[in-house]
């Protein structure tokens, strides 16, 4: 059958609809492929048409940490072996994922000025957080039950932490306990801190956080009920498998952000957590205080004898007021883009913060650092190191502290070529004279 223009018009359209679309952006060359094939108007589309079959046929996703060229190549292997619903769990945003998105492009609207001509020989990566030096400003931001990505779950997370001395920050609602991830990590970790409803609650697993040696309580303030997570709720319904299988407290999924749902409630969820262990949970009602407001800071500060940093900080105003309430350091976070839809990306968050704080409390910020370059942006603008989430978790789902240990380093090899290539020998050095902003 002969295929007329308008028809090869609309197929060439199509396959770059094709090109274009989320559904193949696990598969980076083939992607590229077919948008280089349309690029070039030369190509017959047939051509076109076989890197579409190639691609529907085809598995580019690695099979081992060492194929891996960016911390990108993790997901799409994490996205294989995981099951829908957990997947949907690691990758959510809310309502349209429109701010997991814009914490990536934040970046991209920030480009870097490199000096040359500068002896590069000794690069020195590492930073001063709350009186510690760790090799480099690349921090493990908590991430629970990561028991669900890979059955070694935290441990692994820790092992590869203490592989790549990397400072780690375990989530209270982790699968681990603090005492079994401090010791796989060799030294103490920090502490998120979602306090719950009960002050006693709260207060105990402080308290055993501190007994278990750690240095820093990081008190999450950016969750509030009823978060929308539709990519969650979307890959729950296309889950088939009977979750009561190993969600053991009739947990059936989240009913709108809710652990548990109808039938789980709260306390079920948190009882299946180590940090509650032993605690009476039968009145928790939700992970943060109620209310959650600055006296409940007041509160905790009294409470809490190691530093206490907040997470979850995106204003000046919110920064100033954590500073008079004696805060020892901020996280700029938007929870990787699952707190509440800004489409305001944390880069852009974080000039406004360090305002805020004028220079009295270190500042860590995290949301879509991607590549060794989104970190030197960052320390550019004045953070004092970045954090990741979704990509150690990536590494854990795929191939379990290997994988993890292949995705720190990837950032650390990156962040040194940047550094190397713009003439910072050292995080100290690189200023805000660095980078200009693009506008938006
Ligand atoms: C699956 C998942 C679970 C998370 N759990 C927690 C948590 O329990 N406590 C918390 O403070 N942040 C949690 N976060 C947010 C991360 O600490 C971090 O702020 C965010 O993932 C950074 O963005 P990124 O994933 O784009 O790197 C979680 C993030 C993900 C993806």
């Amino acid at each position: 059958m002969d295929i007329g223009p308008a028809q090869t018009e609309a197929r060439r359209r199509f396959l770059r609809m094709l090109a274009a679309s989320p559904l193949f952006a696990s598969s980076h060359f083939f992607r590229s492929s077919l948008t280089n094939l349309l690029a070039a108007n030369v190509v017959p589309e047939e051509n076109a048409f076989a890197a579409l079959d190639m691609l529907l046929h085809s598995d580019d996703v690695i099979s081992s940490p060492d194929q891996a060229l960016d911390v990108m190549d993790f997901e799409a292997a994490a996205r294989k072996v995981l099951p829908p619903a957990h997947f949907g769990y690691l990758a959510t945003g809310v309502d349209d994922d429109g701010t997991v998105r814009a914490n990536r492009e934040g970046y991209s609207h920030i480009q870097i000025r490199p000096r040359r001509l500068v002896d590069v020989e000794k690069i020195d990566m590492s930073v001063r957080l709350l009186g510690t030096t760790w090799s480099s400003p690349i921090v493990i931001c908590p991430v629970s039950s990561q028991k669900a990505f890979h059955p070694d779950g935290e441990i692994a997370v820790a092992r590869a932490a203490r592989a790549k001395d990397h400072l780690q920050i375990l989530a209270t609602a982790a699968t681990s306990s603090v005492e079994e991830v401090t010791a796989a990590r060799g030294t103490p970790v920090w502490q998120q801190l979602y306090p719950t409803n009960v002050w006693e609650v709260g207060r105990s697993i402080v308290k055993r956080a501190e007994a278990a040696g750690c240095p820093a309580i990081v008190f999450t303030v950016d969750q509030q009920e009823g978060a929308n997570r539709e990519t969650l709720f979307r890959a729950q319904r296309a889950d088939k498998r009977d979750c009561t299988a190993c969600h053991k407290t009739a947990y059936t999924g989240y009913a709108r952000g809710r652990p548990g749902g109808a039938s789980g409630g709260f306390s079920g969820y948190v009882a299946r957590k180590p940090m509650f262990d032993g605690l009476d949970v039968s009145k928790v009602t939700a992970l943060r205080p109620i209310p959650m407001d600055w006296d409940f800071v007041k509160r905790l500060r009294d409470a809490v004898t190691v530093k206490l940093l907040l997470k979850g900080i995106v204003t000046r105003e919110d920064a100033q007021l954590a500073v008079e309430h004696g805060m020892d350091g901020l996280i700029v976070s938007n929870h990787g883009g699952r707190a509440e839809e800004t489409l305001r990306p944390t880069i852009e968050s974080l000039p406004e913060v360090l305002d805020g704080v004028a220079g009295k409390i270190p500042v860590i910020v995290d949301g879509g650092v991607r590549h060794g370059t989104d970190i030197f942006k960052a320390l550019a603008l004045g953070a004092t190191a970045v954090g990741i989430g979704r990509p150690q978790a990536w590494g854990l789902a795929a191939f379990g502290q290997p994988g993890v240990e292949a995705v720190l380093e990837i950032l650390r090899r990156e962040l040194r070529t940047i550094m190397r290539q713009a003439g910072t020998t050292s995080v100290a050095k690189i200023t805000r004279s660095y980078v200009v902003t693009r506008p938006t």
